[in-house]
């Protein structure tokens, strides 16, 4: 049971997809005004997985999904929630597909928008119909396409987005087994939506004459303080629910949007720079799939082992923020998946 009264999320499996076609600071240099040595030095991102034209969120989504099925040993789940700010289309939402598609048509299965944290708004959500008894086993996607709002001639915003997709299987169990997620803390801050928008394209605003609209825009600095702020006060709550102290924690993943926020978030909660596993180097923000990609890029360089205490922490637009603990499971966790479009 967990504090709500019901049976807790328990993670059973977890599947990742990155797109072929790599970028780096080079070949984005060659034509922005950037260099290798600004986009590393003031991000520490040095290459981004990029999506073919013609290949889908549902794409990625897919791939990671089977993927994670496949850990979990079983191939039926009770519902899909897909987190995604990069729909295939404004509608229908892309779960019921992407459940189609991984042989589960007839489960419920919807989609969550919270862009970079919605995989633990997704989480949440997950945690929530497991409690209820609404369902038993949860296959939580996280899936982005995000270089389709960027505008590959802004060098605030091209290099810092990659695509990619991260999966987990939840199950409802007890709140002592490993792999069981703690309470999930979220947040959120509408009065400073503005900081990071894409201004056209929803029912404010259709279509509009100026490019520059149907692309993100970003105020950076701003995000960064938001981020780390905003990180490390839901990392400090999601601890204090969990009753750990911050020297229990042996492991925290935080959402991959700058190598200098992380290591913000990191001083500022007094925990060691070594403690935090990092794979924006090799696929920059990829926005709500940040998480699961970097929870299995940490097992399988041997960062994550069965036992640690790990927290995991997100920021993105809207504002929205979160956190939540978990102790790490036995997992088998599989190589990358190509996509199929
Ligand atoms: N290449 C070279 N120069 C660049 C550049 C690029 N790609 N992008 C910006 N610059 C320039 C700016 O024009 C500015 O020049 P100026 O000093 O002559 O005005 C200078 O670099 C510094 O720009 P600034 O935006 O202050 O840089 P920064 O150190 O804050 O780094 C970000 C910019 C975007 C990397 C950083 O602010 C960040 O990561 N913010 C958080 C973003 C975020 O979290 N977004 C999504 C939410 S998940």
């Amino acid at each position: 049971m967990n504090p709500a009264g019901g049976p807790s999320a328990v993670l059973t499996g977890l599947g990742t997809c990155l797109p072929d076609t790599v970028v780096t600071n080079h070949e984005l240099a060659s034509a922005l005004d950037t260099s290798d040595t600004w986009i590393r030095s003031r991000t520490g991102i040095h290459r981004r997985h990029l999506v073919d034209p013609g290949t889908a969120t549902s794409d990625l989504a897919v791939e990671a999904g089977a993927r994670a099925l496949k850990s979990s040993g079983r191939s039926s789940v009770d519902c899909v929630v897909l987190a995604t700010t990069t729909p295939d289309h404004p509608c229908p939402a892309t779960a019921p597909q992407v459940a189609a598609r991984l042989g589960l048509s007839g489960v419920p299965a919807f989609d969550v928008s919270a862009v970079c944290t919605g995989f633990l708004y997704g989480m949440a959500a997950a945690q929530g119909l497991i409690a209820a008894g609404t369902a038993e086993r949860v296959l939580l996607i996280a899936s982005e396409t995000f270089s389709r709002l960027i505008d590959p001639t802004d060098r605030t915003t091209a290099p810092i987005f990659g695509d990619g997709a991260g999966a987990v299987v939840l199950r409802a169990g007890t709140p002592d087994e490993a792999g069981a997620v703690g309470t999930t803390v979220l947040g959120s801050d509408g009065d400073r939506a503005d900081l990071i928008v894409v201004d056209a394209g929803g029912s404010r605003q259709r279509t509009s004459r100026r490019r520059a609209d149907h692309f993100l825009r970003m105020d950076g600095p701003q995000l960064f303080r938001q981020a780390v702020e905003r990180m490390a006060q839901a990392t400090s709550e999601a601890l204090h629910l969990a009753n750990w102290q911050i020297r229990d924690l042996d492991r925290l993943l935080t959402h991959q949007a700058n190598a200098r926020i992380t290591a913000a978030v990191a001083e500022r909660l007094h925990l060691p720079a070594d403690r935090c596993p990092s794979n924006i180097a090799q696929i920059g923000n990829t926005a709500g799939a940040s998480l699961p990609l970097l929870l299995a890029h940490a097992v399988r360089t041997g960062q994550l082992h069965p036992g640690h205490r790990v927290a995991l922490a997100a920021f993105g637009a809207g504002l929205t923020w979160g956190s939540t603990t978990l102790c790490w499971p036995e997992l088998t966790v599989l190589e990358d998946m190509q996509p199929q479009p």
